[in-house]
């Protein structure tokens, strides 16, 4: 070991994406022979791998980056980067690397360009890559040695109308089916048993003609594998043959995170999120017929651009209706290059809030009256 290693901490923000992407970094850079720290005080470079996804997300990480007050190397890494690009720069001087998710793969390379503190040659942004290379999922590192997030996709081209997140992290993507095999059975041999497989989109996973319901059962199938799980799936690409696998692979989690978004046609025709709530009830109907022991939860977004009462209500009757295990709700954020940035972010702050607690109290209710029922 040498006695010079830069010393590396990392902070992590965002989806379960994210939460690999930051495994990844530390992989290579641990390959590369730096040193990742457990926390930041004794760190010179600081890692945010960020996320974009509401504007929130995004001010946590500027006040946090404004708290080391010039005292660490700072690098912004992730969605974030990828919506900033050089600007991050402009907003905040203290930020010297700025690297979207796509060029990762570089940072060995460019935290070797950072010379002591106070001698920075330049800042570097690097953010233009679209696709990754393969060989950084296979760097053995996974945080948990129980449990390893496994990427199937990248990317999204659904483009919803209030979401960021095809923007950032590009079109779709996938892995190849022997490649994702490949990196599960090294895990397996490492001592890993249970398995996320994850993707913005899994439904839609395709490799040469192998689908989604194709890759569950092999993956179902290796052995010194005991638990599989994935997410997220999308409403417009489930299915029955998602449902029957679900049913029939008996190492595969029963649960289904399938996201509602809102319980309003108008509002889900806005959202471009490619069915009505009539079609997802139906596909609930099936899950439920076909999978007896399932649990469901979901996503809800409340307070989109000209979302009236009667539609909030409409979204309440809906949760209501179906009774969902648990879901995650979120006051709509305007975010960058969206088509519903275009609109005016017509529900007022305090309406936004007083939906979001309604609904959070409306769906803490339903979920402990379904625990009670044990169902
Ligand atoms: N690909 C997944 C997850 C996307 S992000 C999916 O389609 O479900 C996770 C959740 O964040 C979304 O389901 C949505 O509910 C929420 N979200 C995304 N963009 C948002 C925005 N601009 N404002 C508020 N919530 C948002
Ligand atoms: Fe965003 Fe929609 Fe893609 Fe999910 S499916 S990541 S909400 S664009
Ligand atoms: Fe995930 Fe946030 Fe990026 S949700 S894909 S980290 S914008």
């Amino acid at each position: 070991m040498k006695a010079d290693k830069k010393k590396v901490f990392i902070r992590s923000f965002g989806c379960q994406m994210n939460v690999r992407d930051s495994e990844i970094i530390q992989g290579i850079l641990q390959k590369n022979g730096y040193s990742v720290c457990e926390n930041d005080q004794n760190a010179e470079i600081i890692i945010f791998n960020t996320c974009s996804v509401r504007k929130q997300a995004e001010d946590r990480v500027w006040s946090l980056i404004g708290s080391y007050k010039g005292s660490k190397i700072i690098g912004l890494v992730g969605c974030m980067a990828q919506n900033y690009k050089d600007k991050a720069f402009l907003r905040d001087e203290d930020v010297s690397f700025v690297v979207g998710p796509q060029d990762i793969h570089k940072l060995p390379e460019i935290l070797a360009r950072i010379q002591p503190k106070g001698l920075l040659e330049r800042k570097i942004w690097e953010v233009d890559n679209l696709n990754r290379p393969e060989e950084i999922y296979h760097t053995g590192f996974y945080q948990n040695p129980n449990h390893a997030y496994v990427v199937i996709s990248e990317g999204c081209s659904n483009f919803c109308s209030y979401c960021v997140v095809p923007y950032v992290r590009g079109p779709l993507r996938h892995r190849q089916k022997e490649k994702i095999l490949n990196e599960i059975e090294a895990a397996i041999s490492q001592g890993i048993t249970s398995f996320t497989l994850l993707g913005q989109n899994v439904n839609s996973y395709l490799d040469d003609g192998f689908n989604f319901t194709e890759l569950l059962k092999e993956v179902n199938a290796l052995k010194g594998l005991k638990k599989l799980g994935f997410f997220t799936s999308h409403p417009k690409d489930a299915g029955i043959a998602t449902f029957k696998a679900i049913r029939d692979l008996e190492k595969l989690d029963k649960t289904l995170h399938l996201p509602l978004q809102s319980g309003s046609d108008r509002v889900l025709k806005l959202m471009n999120r490619g069915y009505n709530s009539k079609e997802y009830v139906a596909l609930i109907e099936n899950y439920r017929k076909i999978v007896k022991d399932g649990s469901l939860t979901t996503d809800i977004i409340v307070g989109f651009p000209t979302e009236t009462d009667k539609e909030f209500k409409e979204t309440c009757d809906l949760i209501k209706k179906i009774g969902f295990n648990a879901a995650y709700i979120f006051k709509y954020s305007p975010r960058p290059q969206t088509e519903a940035a275009k609109m005016v972010d017509s529900v007022e702050r305090q309406e936004k809030e007083k939906r979001h607690k309604y609904v959070l109290d409306l769906q803490r209710k339903i979920s402990n009256k379904l625990k009670k029922e044990n169902k």
